[in-house]
């Protein structure tokens, strides 16, 4: 099959790229620095043409205030009407799971729009929702630190590695369509700080770690508001083969 992936550049999207050539199939990388900004529209028709599927893992540009909202509807909207334009038969959306619980979080927000309109959009839609990667600590603290310390809320997650959510993304994008939702997970629960904690120690590097609730990471996201339910699809590697790889 000849598959487009939406943010095929990006850290899930040359997992993607890669997953799809190991199973035999064309991947198509979409994104600014492949010549098409979804966004506008620049270059879409033409970057759609002759594919069967979409996979989109796109990731906003701006993440404060309805700057998420906005991106991801402008993006959603214009891939789908590019998308029927093209007869492409299967738009497959990489989600979050548990997003549809979160009031506080601009990612979330504009995440649950693209979730909509893919939804009730013209093209066959399945919305597949992981679970935080393995690196997710390692993100908050570099987007929280201040000189040798960092903060980390106390979420607990039970972390997916990108390489194992690529492969259920090609799975759902080259199967057969049920036009559904499906989750997918890792086979662990963690306590983020913790995870924080052991992968700067993995990396040997010192900092000191801070925690609690604050805006957008709220108390809405305690408890098991992140964990996935029962009949996720659960994948194998755990967090300690990956801290390994550190
Ligand atoms: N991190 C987690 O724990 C986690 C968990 C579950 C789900 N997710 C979801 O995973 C998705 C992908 O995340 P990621 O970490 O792979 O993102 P990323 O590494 O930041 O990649 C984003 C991709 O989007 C492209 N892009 C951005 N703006 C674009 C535009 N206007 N037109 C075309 N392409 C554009 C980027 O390429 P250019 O810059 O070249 O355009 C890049 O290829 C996100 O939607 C996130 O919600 C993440």
């Amino acid at each position: 099959m000849r598959i487009a992936v939406i943010g095929g550049t990006g850290l899930v999207g040359r997992a993607v790229v890669e997953a799809l050539a190991r199973d035999g199939h064309e991947g198509v990388a979409v994104s600014r620095s492949a010549g098409v900004d979804v966004v506008s529209g620049d270059g879409l028709e033409a970057a759609l043409a002759g594919c069967d599927a979409v996979i989109d893992v796109l990731n906003s540009t701006d993440d404060e205030g309805d700057g998420p909202r906005r991106f991801f509807t402008a993006a959603t909207q214009n891939l789908l009407e590019a998308g029927q334009a093209a007869g492409v038969g299967h738009h497959v959306v990489l989600s979050i799971v548990g997003v549809d619980r979160m009031r506080g979080n601009p990612h979330y927000i504009g995440k649950q729009h693209q979730e909509r309109l893919a939804r009730s959009g013209p093209v066959p839609a399945t919305i597949v929702r992981a679970t935080q990667f393995h690196d997710f600590a390692s993100m908050m603290v570099s987007w929280t630190r201040d000189g040798d310390s960092a903060f980390v809320p106390p979420l607990l997650v039970q972390p997916v590695d990108v390489g194992d959510v690529a492969a259920a993304l090609v799975d759902v994008a080259s199967g057969p369509r049920d036009d559904g939702l499906i989750e997918v997970a890792g086979p662990d629960r963690q306590d983020l700080v913790d995870m924080a904690r052991r992968t700067l120690a993995a990396r040997g590097e010192s900092l000191r770690l801070t925690t609690g609730w604050g805006e957008p990471f709220g108390v809405e996201m305690a408890g098991e508001a992140l964990l996935p339910g029962p009949g996720a699809r659960i994948a194998p590697t755990t967090f300690d083969d990956w801290l390994a790889r550190q």
